[in-house]
């Protein structure tokens, strides 16, 4: 049917489970069917919002769409559109920020509510009645299996080789009932290749083609190559000291730029037979596995430049025999990665002398994206890396600060941190030890001094001698940031 009819079944105040993992994936017509039904019925008087649940980001036909309208009331588990990101920093959409393995756990506990429509993008409905996933699979067999009605988005831009492609493990139960997740290598397929549903469930079908919109990424700058430069010469110290093998562990690679210049740097590296257990695929991956450094990844999605999609659909016949998309509760499970020994490598916003970091508050209270995968993998990898340019907004942000004003991950959770000045192994380092190599590896010389000045006083003055801080002093670059434009 059309997407204006097929958007009649939500009703204002609904919670709608959508398909979409960083920016793929997701329904394109219904959303923005929805969005224009709202406008209507608000015009006339008629409020109307709803409870948006997805796998990660989407893109502006969904995200972008509601929020225009201010069709959204909630929102979880992440976001990078830039509408929905101002609404919910202007107090105006209710935003829970998720580890992106717990939702479908969290959805099935029941204490988010019923969902009562989910609206999935297949790649094909096969005769039996099974779905082929798209390039996503995010959340959608939680959403299939949970929700009273489903709204089924086939999309004939999504190529038919996706077929074969993911593994939809069935075999999550909660508590009592769960067993151990019979993955031992990033390759094993451990369910089946379609999702099913209750055709009793199926209120409508609509066909689409339209892309997957994701925005192109920066071409690496110096900064990045020096990030990456930093990170590879690590990994080489790891193999020579016998810590890492020569093909490395199953490397997990962030959202973001700079994760995907790492990527890209590991081509002209000696690192071969790599493979990756990860969460999103971008285009740096995709070229390590056109090129055969990186023998197979694993994921729930992908995060592709248009031209990188382009070339995904058209070499899918070589690409789907080393790709496997997962349901993001096993791509990203606690348990798979902790037994895999997972190489994590993220992005932050800042971190602190201490280790911790911020992945998402800018200035402690606005929210950048979310803390997407990188609680998942931080905590559990074999190493847990964090990266970012020393400074942000032209030098006039410190990435390294005395306390950062919101923690997304704790100290004992950050074992390296990298910088374009240089890399702070922090493992088995006590706090103060950790200051130390901290500010002298990462900090930009801009801002060193200035926190080695703190560190000093704080060593002296500080109530207690374990972590020392000066409370009323740790916060004061963010409020000076706040007040004058810069930290400086
Ligand atoms: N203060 C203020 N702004 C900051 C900042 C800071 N300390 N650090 C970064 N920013 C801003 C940048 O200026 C940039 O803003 P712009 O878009 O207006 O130019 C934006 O944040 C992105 O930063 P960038 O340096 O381009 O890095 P990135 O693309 O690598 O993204 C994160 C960095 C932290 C935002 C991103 O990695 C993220 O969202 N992480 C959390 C989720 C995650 O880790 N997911 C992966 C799990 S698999």
């Amino acid at each position: 049917m059309s997407a204006a009819d097929a958007a009649a079944f939500i009703r204002p105040g609904a919670t709608v489970g959508m398909s979409g993992f960083t920016g793929s994936g997701y329904p394109k017509a219904v959303p923005q069917a929805l969005a224009e039904r709202i406008r209507r019925e608000k015009a006339a008087g008629n409020p109307f919002r709803v409870r948006v649940w997805t796998g990660a980001s989407t893109g502006p036909e969904l995200d972008g769409a509601l929020a225009e309208v201010d069709g959204i009331e909630f929102r979880t588990p992440f976001n990078s559109d830039p509408i929905v990101r101002d609404k919910i920093n202007r107090g105006e959409i209710e935003y829970l920020d998720m580890h992106l393995s717990q939702l479908a756990p969290v959805a099935w506990q029941g204490v988010l509510g019923p969902l009562d429509v989910a609206v999935v993008e297949v790649s094909a409905i096969l005769p039996d009645g099974s779905l082929v996933a798209s390039s996503s699979v995010g959340n959608n067999k939680t959403w299939l299996d949970r929700a009273d009605k489903v709204i089924l988005e086939l999309n004939r831009w999504q190529s038919e080789g996706l077929h074969g492609v993911h593994d939809i493990y069935y075999g999550t139960a909660l508590p009592p009932h769960r067993v151990p997740i019979p993955l031992v290598k990033p390759d094993d397929r451990i369910g089946q290749p379609t999702l099913r549903c209750d055709p009793e469930k199926i209120v409508a079908i609509v066909e689409t083609d339209g892309p997957d919109r994701n925005l192109p990424f920066s071409p690496p700058d110096e900064t990045a190559r020096a990030i990456a430069g930093q990170l590879l010469d690590f990994f080489a110290h790891e193999v020579r000291k016998g810590r890492l093998p020569a093909n490395l562990l199953p490397l997990q690679s962030g959202v973001g730029n700079v994760a995907n210049a790492v990527m890209s740097s590991l081509q002209d590296s000696p690192f071969g037979d790599l493979t990756a257990f990860t969460e999103v695929i971008q285009d740096g991956m995709l070229d390590l596995l056109a090129s055969g450094s990186l023998r197979m990844a694993s994921a729930t999605g992908f995060s592709l430049s248009p031209i990188a999609a382009e070339r995904l659909n058209d070499e899918m016949a070589f690409f789907r025999e080393r790709i496997i998309l997962r349901p993001q509760e096993i791509s990203n499970h606690p348990e798979l990665v902790r037994r895999l020994g997972c190489i994590a490598m993220n992005g932050l916003v800042e971190a602190d002398i201490y280790g911790n970091v911020n992945s998402t508050h800018i200035m402690g209270s606005r929210i950048q994206n979310g803390i997407g995968g990188s609680g998942d993998f931080a905590r559990n990898a074999y190493v847990s890396i964090f990266m970012t340019p020393s400074v942000a907004k032209g030098g006039k942000i410190s990435a390294i600060v005395p306390q950062v004003a919101h923690v997304d991950h704790i100290t004992q959770d950050v074992q390296i941190i990298v910088t374009e000045q240089g890399l702070a192994d922090l493992r088995g380092l006590s706090p103060k030890q950790r200051a130390d190599v901290i500010i002298a590896n990462c900090a930009h010389p801009a801002y060193r001094e200035r926190l080695q000045d703190y560190d000093r006083r704080a060593r002296r003055d500080s109530y207690g001698l374990h972590t020392p801080v000066l409370l009323n002093e740790a916060l004061s670059w963010h409020q000076r940031y706040i007040e004058t434009g810069s930290m400086t």
